[in-house]
């Protein structure tokens, strides 16, 4: 059946509300929207009307604004509703005042219209009890801006039927949108599996791994468009700090979903981020901070050793093979090695010897960070790492040190997602690409990095630091 001309109610006139509308008025659905604040819906309306003259201006429309913009009509009354085939919520998020709305809804519109909310942290089965027609209810979780953001949770709740759950999937997919259906389960993908890229950065910053730029810098050398203090400084603590809390609650405190302190203790403190002006960073209405990489000794004589990995050994050479370990080089003496989960300082017990870790996203990275068992160490970490040429940021001993931890725990909780049936592997990789902006899904990377050695790696940080969430999930236990 071809949804073409069917009519889009969209319920609320706020950012969320007003974007979806304009994907579907942009998707040429006859659009309504509804907010019983007449001063809300006013607002909305014209704000509309500026974002998608603005969108025309940079050449994002394919006809004229104008014909966006009639396409919608507005109202504050629920009657004014229907007509419509398929509604779409995305009002305050309060079940009781959803449950009450979609009460209204059903009472006007037809009993095959179909029932979507957007609710990023109820249930949609609960908000599906006490439907009339249980079976036409689900969740759409767009992203925010709507228009921008490509990704759409398509949520089938425990009621909802698959029939309804696979024609909002082909309706998305036909607005542009990569619809990825998902399980109902707390975060639904991106907000639950994103949950350690933040915790990760809390945790190191908390336990001052590194100061926040290098964290933030180290991340961007991975790919990731903002490190994750300043991307939370940006999306607000407050707004971060409850979906942290939301989730790691809805999941009875399991605790790979723990909120880090350092996080809740800006959150006490008001210092919400960007908005009020501080958060992890102090804004003073102009850019952060440059990160200040450190400053590398100059390279002394490399020796390579046996095995290293491909990014490892553009890094050190080709120099004849000398008496040390597989994976290392030795620097004056001083072994170094690449990121494999182990504190440089175990390796150097074990070794006899200083040993330095180069902590970084191989050979694709952009920024890289270095370890050691003492000082010594550290400075020949970094006067090997000097020849890619790139910017250097000293951090703390620490097993899974801070590029490789973030990577391997994201990648953990993709994993332990599938795992959960929370959707297929592609899914959530479709989901973190691209309800996230990541620079490549988790479980491809898993891939790449390999499966065995991640559950090596994962296992190490776990028993390094005593904290089970970092345990390899069965799911790459399973899997090669
Ligand atoms: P918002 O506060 O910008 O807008 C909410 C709108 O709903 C307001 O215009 C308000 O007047 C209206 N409203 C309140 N009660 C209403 C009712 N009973 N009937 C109709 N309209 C009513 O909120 P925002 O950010 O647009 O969020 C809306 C929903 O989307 C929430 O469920 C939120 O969790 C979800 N969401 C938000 C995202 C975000 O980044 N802001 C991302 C994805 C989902």
């Amino acid at each position: 059946m071809s949804d073409v001309g069917l009519t889009v109610a969209v319920c609320g006139a706020g950012a969320m509300g007003l974007g979806i509308a304009q994907v579907a008025a942009q998707a040429g659905h006859p659009v309504i929207v509804f907010d019983p604040f007449a001063a809300a819906l006013q607002r909305g309306r014209e704000l509309f009307a500026t974002n998608v003259t603005k969108d025309g201006v940079r050449g994002r429309l394919r006809e004229p604004a104008e014909a966006v913009i009639e396409r919608v009509v507005w109202t504050d009354v629920v009657d004014g509703l229907a007509s419509a085939g398929l509604v779409i919520e995305a009002i305050v998020e309060d079940k009781a005042v959803k449950s009450a709305l979609f009460d209204t809804i059903e009472a006007v519109v037809a009993d095959t219209a179909m029932l979507m909310s957007n609710t990023s942290s109820l249930s949609v089965t609960e908000l599906a009890a006490g439907r009339r027609v249980p079976g036409r209810f689900g969740g759409m979780h767009f992203f925010n801006p709507a228009p921008v953001m490509k990704l759409v949770e398509v949520v089938a709740g425990a009621s909802t039927d698959s029939a309804v759950a696979d024609r909002i999937v082909t309706l998305a997919t036909a607005w542009g949108k990569v619809a990825v259906p998902v399980r109902d389960v707390p975060g639904f993908i991106v907000n639950r599996v994103a949950r350690p890229y933040y915790a990760e950065g809390f945790r190191a910053w908390g336990e001052n791994v590194a100061a926040p730029e290098a964290i933030d810098a180290l991340l961007r050398g991975a790919g990731f468009r903002m490190g994750p203090l300043e991307l939370a400084d940006m999306i607000g603590h407050d707004v971060n700090y409850a979906v942290a809390r939301s989730v790691y609650d809805a999941y009875f405190g399991q605790t790979q979903f723990v909120p880090q302190p350092a996080q809740s203790a800006l959150v006490a403190a008001g210092w919400y981020g960007r908005k009020v002006g501080q958060g992890v960073y102090t804004y003073d209405g102009t850019n952060l901070t440059a990160p200040e990489p450190m400053a590398a000794p100059t390279a002394s004589l490399i020796v390579a050793g046996h095995a290293l990995d491909a990014g490892f050994t553009r890094l050190a050479g080709s120099a004849s093979n000398g008496d040390v370990p597989d994976g290392m080089v030795d620097v004056d003496g001083i072994l170094i090695t690449s990121v494999d989960g182990r504190m440089a300082a175990t390796l150097a017990e074990e070794l006899g010897r200083p040993v330095g870790v180069i902590d970084w996203f191989g050979e694709q990275a952009t920024a890289i960070g270095v370890s050691g068992s003492n000082p010594d160490a550290v400075r020949a970490a970094a006067s090997l790492a000097s020849r890619a040429g790139l910017p250097i940021h000293a951090v703390a001993d620490r097993p899974g040190h801070v590029v490789l931890r973030t990577l391997a725990q994201l990648a953990n909780a993709a994993g332990a997602a599938v795992r959960d049936q929370v959707a297929n592997a592609d899914g959530v990789d479709l989901a973190m690409r691209y309800g996230a902006n990541y620079p490549f899904g988790p479980l491809a990377w898993a891939k790449e990095f390999g499966h065995a050695r991640l559950r090596i790696v994962l296992n190490r940080i776990a028993s390094g630091t005593g904290d089970g969430i970092y345990a390899a999930s069965e799911y790459f236990r399973r899997t090669q």
